[in-house]
């Protein structure tokens, strides 16, 4: 019998690096400082050195570090903030919990991302933010919107949650995910390219009145114990994932470019597959694949195809945001942003983790061909 190829394998990850983590992990128990503390502060500093920023502040979750710098911001009740209507449900419910009004946009359906057509098309004098996500590990085009946002003073936050590590060619430079907005946002779900032990984030960012009220705002508003300049919450990244998290980073490069060229055997299979569009890389990124999704007729019967010879894949993402019920007072309706509608009926993700080796993607990539054509 064949073996089966999951979606996603960590341990194979942590079995090639297990007495690094190990290691790592027990220096802080034995230092039994488990909240912020040096660990965090070294991995915080890393972390700014390598995007390239000033500020890296560490939190609770990806979802907390939009939440954060969201609060951090000057804002106004009513105030809107334009976010992809297709992207993981946190990019709107982050806007939603800052007490911001989500403004919905539609995406290209080459890159799945905003362009600055989508997000100019749903602009309004109310905007105070757009936030990019740079889906599945591919930069949106962060440098036009920050001419539309520059223009208006509104401002870019980026969400980074699946693209730590993606550069994008940016005038002369390349510049990475994180450091092309005015802030970022990072998330290190253990499914994430850089993945911790359980729940963490981080914010990036140049400012330092923005890094200053971020600071504040993950430990209950105040920068002394026990007194509050402002209502602020809990979300604190942990010394142990930030001790994972350290002893990661170091191998973070070659594991991005496992993926690239497991990406790169998927697109040389799957060329000429009628039913199938493999993801485009505009020219200018570099994609980190956190995920390798294509476009796919007969999706559904596709999955069950796949399942049935043991392969795992996910739907990312079936609903539109603007066609989620707890958004229903918004307005919307079906045919409101028809790309990203589309897309949630064409989409798959399939295994693209870095340890996944030419054979099995072989594999897949011949499950897929034989599905169109008509040997499934
Ligand atoms: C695009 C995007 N934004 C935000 C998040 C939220 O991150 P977290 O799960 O760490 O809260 C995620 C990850 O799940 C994501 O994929």
């Amino acid at each position: 019998m064949t073996m089966a190829i999951p979606l996603l394998d960590l341990t194979a990850q942590y079995a090639a690096i297990r007495d690094e983590i190990d290691q790592a992990l027990r220096a802080v128990i034995e230092s039994q400082r488990f909240v912020l503390g040096p660990v965090v502060e070294r991995f915080e500093r890393a972390m700014a050195e390598r995007l390239g920023v000033r500020y890296a502040i560490g939190c609770a979750s990806g979802t907390d570090a939009l939440l954060l710098a969201l609060r951090a911001l000057e804002t106004r009740p009513g105030d809107e903030v334009i976010v992809p209507t297709f992207t993981f449900f946190a990019t709107a419910g982050a806007v939603w919990n800052a007490g911001l009004r989500p403004v919905f946009c539609d995406v290209d359906a080459r890159t799945f991302n905003v362009t600055a057509q989508t997000v100019d098309a749903v602009w309004s004098p109310r905007t105070r933010a757009v936030i990019p996500v740079h889906l599945f590990g591919q930069m949106a085009p962060v440098e036009t919107i920050r001419i539309l946002a520059g223009e208006r003073r509104a401002f870019v936050l980026e969400d980074a949650a699946q693209a730590i590590g993606a550069r994008r060619r940016i005038g002369e430079s390349r510049v990475a995910a994180g450091a092309a907005g005015d802030a970022g946002g990072f998330s290190f779900f253990p499914s994430k390219n850089l993945g911790c032990f359980g729940d963490g984030g981080l914010v990036t960012t140049d400012d330092v009145g923005l890094a200053e009220g971020i600071r504040k705002l993950r430990v209950h508003g105040g920068e002394k114990l026990y007194d509050h300049e402002i209502v602020g919450t809990n979300s604190r990244l942990d010394a142990l994932q930030a001790a994972v998290l350290l002893a990661k980073l170091p191998h973070l490069d070659a594991w991005t470019q496992s993926r690239r060229r497991n990406a790169g055997l998927y697109d040389e299979l799957l060329e000429g597959v009628e039913g199938v569009v493999a993801p485009a890389a505009e020219e200018r990124n570099e994609h980190v694949f956190n995920q390798y999704t294509i476009r796919a007729a007969r999706r559904d019967e596709l999955v069950e195809h796949l399942g049935a010879l043991g392969i795992g894949t996910a739907v990312y993402y079936p609903l539109p945001l603007h066609l989620q019920s707890c958004f229903r007072e918004l307005g919307h309706r079906e045919g409101d942003f028809p790309t990203a509608e589309r897309l949630s009926r064409e989409v798959l993700s399939l295994p693209v983790y870095p340890e996944l080796g030419a054979e099995r993607i072989e594999r897949v990539g011949s499950a897929v061909r034989a599905f169109y054509e008509g040997r499934g």
